[in-house]
């Protein structure tokens, strides 16, 4: 196995970037990092203290309070906020509804990228989110741009949340996700967008099992070469 590989996996909310992240990382035994939770968490740190995200120095002077740690817990990422678990409170509608506008602001995307690239400096690494295969880590071994169509992604985050007891509706979701994709891909700092060398994934419909086959004969065909 090659020294410290990175596999970067882009792309729009909701379309199942976790699900295949996490399971390509426990295949190849990899450490899966979230880098969304780490926005979220950030957010929820904001939201909870009332900072004003267009004060600047409020912004600054919150973020040395925010201490984030993600582990891994029986397949789920377990993700403490100055080691309180926050990991379900920052799937819920509230975070969900700011966390486009505090991840565009340039000194939180400064601390999250500065510990992004700190978790990669030495391990083997699936990290997925919206700026990985091209800020956090451009020269990552494998870089993989996922999309799916907006009312699957819709349909598919409505189940989940109805599963957690949300009461919410299809059309609410989709409207977040459109909302996220919009301001994820117009915002100037760092917008998501695909690297030139990434390889796209339309899930659309494609399961998990055949998600994980194609990124998995990717990995291994880039071993191959090497
Ligand atoms: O992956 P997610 O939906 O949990 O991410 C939540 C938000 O965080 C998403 O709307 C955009 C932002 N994000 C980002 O700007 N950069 C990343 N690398 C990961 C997430």
């Amino acid at each position: 196995m090659p020294k410290n590989c990175i596999i970067a996996i882009d792309g729009y909310s909701s379309c199942g970037k976790s699900t295949i992240a996490k399971a390509l990382a426990k295949r190849l035994n990899f450490i899966y990092v979230d880098s969304g939770a780490m926005y979220r968490a950030t957010t929820l740190y904001f939201l909870r203290n009332g900072i004003d995200w267009h004060n600047h120095d409020a912004v600054v002077e919150a973020l040395e309070k925010v201490h984030i740690e993600l582990h891994l817990e029986n397949d789920q990422t377990q993700v403490l906020l100055n080691n309180e678990d926050i990991s379900q409170e920052i799937r819920q509608m509230p975070v969900s509804l700011s966390v486009s506008k505090v991840s565009a602001i340039k000194e939180v995307r400064k601390a999250m990228v500065a510990l992004q690239q700190k978790m990669g400096k030495t391990k083997n690494i699936v990290m997925d989110g919206r700026d990985i295969g091209t800020t956090v880590f451009p020269n990552a071994q494998l870089k993989i741009f996922m999309t799916a169509e907006p009312l699957i992604r819709a349909e598919r985050r409505y189940k989940e949340l109805a599963a957690n007891g949300e009461t919410i509706t299809v059309r609410e979701v989709l409207d977040n996700l459109k909302d996220r994709d919009h301001a994820d891909t117009t915002r100037e700092e760092s917008p998501l967008r695909k690297a030139e060398d990434a390889i796209i994934l339309d899930n659309s419909h494609i399961s998990p099992e055949q998600q994980l086959e194609f990124v998995e004969n990717l990995y291994m065909n880039w071993t191959a070469q090497k």
